[in-house]
């Protein structure tokens, strides 16, 4: 027997407060945070999908096991836990603890990295991407090209395209290519999943090639739960088993702890090779700790321990999947173009399709997400030219292949009656979405421009779509 309501399986021991606001305080709050989500004030938000990172709500265990952390600078007996419970499912001899994902990813790119040098993805993250141009190198998207269309229903639109990557290789040669970097799910690029067929066929290419083939698994377990339920060679293993097994074709792996372990901070770098793992580890002492804690508390490690294992559990992931993908069809049903099929921690709208009227220069990921928060107090964040639009020489917009907007679901933290509000929001959103205007940016950064930017609304009339 199966029912349609989504049972959360957890009930709720321990409440936090949601001040609730008015749309004339949340215009000047939003005017206060220069129209961009990230300077607003987080008790200024009702509902903050802004990221699913970090935002776990921890359970009983996890809380039990902090209080029984061991704080020794060296060999803590909580970092001995952490280390084994990621060397049993990762196979990986060598573990080093960060303090979160970009901290992995800075260390790990400076030692691969450098002028010259090419990475390759099924999508960077934003901080991957950063990371590995900061140290001067250069980093290529080769998604398949199903993912481009975001309603096309296509099981694995997180997979890298192979023959690109083989051709890249060959153009570049594989003694210029840092990694080659699977990201799972793959975030940037809407969630979506990658196959454990693309996974091998990218371990077959790198074998051949002999160049580094890493994960970054921060939402492994979540991709895990799309394998198993959609690629049929793997119905029968479970979802822990499978992350194993994705592990085991790479040569290491960054995770960032926030996603998958389910707690609020936390990473590592974890490695097959020795003379690697001793390079990074220079780097993480000098600047995140000693190698048995790295930038962690000995609590946060007890944490990550229990996490996890957790993650993996089959009725938290059922939830996790299918809560999901409520709020994804729900939308959908609603007319809000959604990326199709919904994705595990996330579900990204398609801001170019709702505003055809906005062109990627006047944002129209971030006009959706002002309007998200000013309609109802609820936070998102662009995933499109503000994120990852660059500059020509002239000076001129060269906008992302994609404007998404992300509304992103902290772990454990939310119930249906939430999800169903924010479904309410987009229907009043959708009302008069052709007379909302867009954006322009008045002062940005160089690296990650989105965090910091200051935006103002544009005046002038919108042109309609035709
Ligand atoms: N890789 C991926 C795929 C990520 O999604 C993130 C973080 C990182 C690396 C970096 O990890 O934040 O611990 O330093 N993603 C967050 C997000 C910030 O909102 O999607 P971190």
């Amino acid at each position: 027997m199966s029912f349609k309501t989504i049972f959360e399986p957890f009930r709720i021991k321990m409440v936090e407060p949601i001040a609730v606001t008015t749309p004339e305080e949340r215009i000047h709050f939003l005017k206060q945070a220069h129209f961009n989500p990230f300077l607003l004030h987080s008790e200024h938000v009702m509902i903050d999908m802004l990221t699913d990172s970090g935002t776990s709500a921890m359970s009983a265990q996890q809380w039990g096991a902090m209080i029984t952390g061991d704080e020794s600078y060296a060999g803590a007996r909580s970092w001995h836990k952490m280390e084994s419970e990621i060397r049993d499912l990762t196979g990986f001899e060598y573990v080093l603890p960060t303090h979160q994902g970009r901290a992995g990813e800075r260390i790990l790119y400076q030692v691969l990295g450098g002028p010259g040098k090419i990475f390759i993805s099924n999508t960077h993250f934003d901080t991957t991407r950063a990371n590995i141009e900061y140290a001067g190198a250069t980093a290529i998207d080769i998604p398949v090209p199903e993912a481009a269309n975001t309603c096309f229903e296509y099981p694995f639109k997180g997979n890298i395209d192979t023959l690109k990557l083989e051709q890249l290789i060959e153009k570049h040669g594989p003694e210029n290519i840092g990694a080659v970097i699977l990201t799972v799910t793959n975030n940037s690029g809407g969630g979506q999943p990658v196959s454990m067929k693309n996974a091998m066929d990218v371990k077959a290419i790198c074998s051949k090639h002999s160049v580094l083939f890493l994960l970054d698994s921060c939402r492994v377990a979540e991709n895990a739960y799309f394998i198993k339920h959609r690629e049929q060679e793997f119905k029968d293993f479970t979802y822990r088993e499978i992350a194993s097994a994705m592990f085991r074709l790479t040569d290491g792996t960054v995770m960032s702890a926030k996603k998958d372990a389910l707690v609020n901070t936390g990473g590592f770098i974890a490695l097959k090779d020795e003379n690697l793992a001793i390079k990074c580890r220079d780097l993480l002492i000098i600047t995140e700790g000693f190698s048995t804690y790295g930038g962690l508390a000995g609590r946060d490690m007890e944490a990550i321990a229990v996490g996890l294992r957790e993650v993996f559990d089959p009725s938290y992931l059922h939830y996790r999947i299918k809560s999901t993908a409520y709020l994804g069809d729900h939308l959908n049903q609603a007319g809000v173009p959604v990326m199709l099929p919904v994705g595990g921690h996330a579900v990204y709208v398609d801001a170019k399709k709702l505003y055809p009227h906005i062109p990627p220069h006047e944002y129209p990921g971030q006009t959706l997400v002002c309007e998200l928060y000013l309609k109802g107090g609820i936070r998102a964040v662009e995933i499109g030219s503000l994120m990852f639009g660059k500059y020509d020489e002239q000076g001129k917009l060269i906008p992302a292949a994609m404007e998404l907007v992300r509304l992103a679901i902290p772990r454990r933290v939310y119930t249906q009656s939430h999800i169903e509000y924010v479904i309410e929001v987009f229907q009043e959103i959708m009302k008069d979405r052709h007379q909302t205007k867009g954006f322009k940016i008045l002062k940005e950064t160089k690296f990650l421009r989105h965090f910091t930017a200051r935006l103002e609304p544009l005046k002038q009339e919108p042109v309609l779509a035709v």
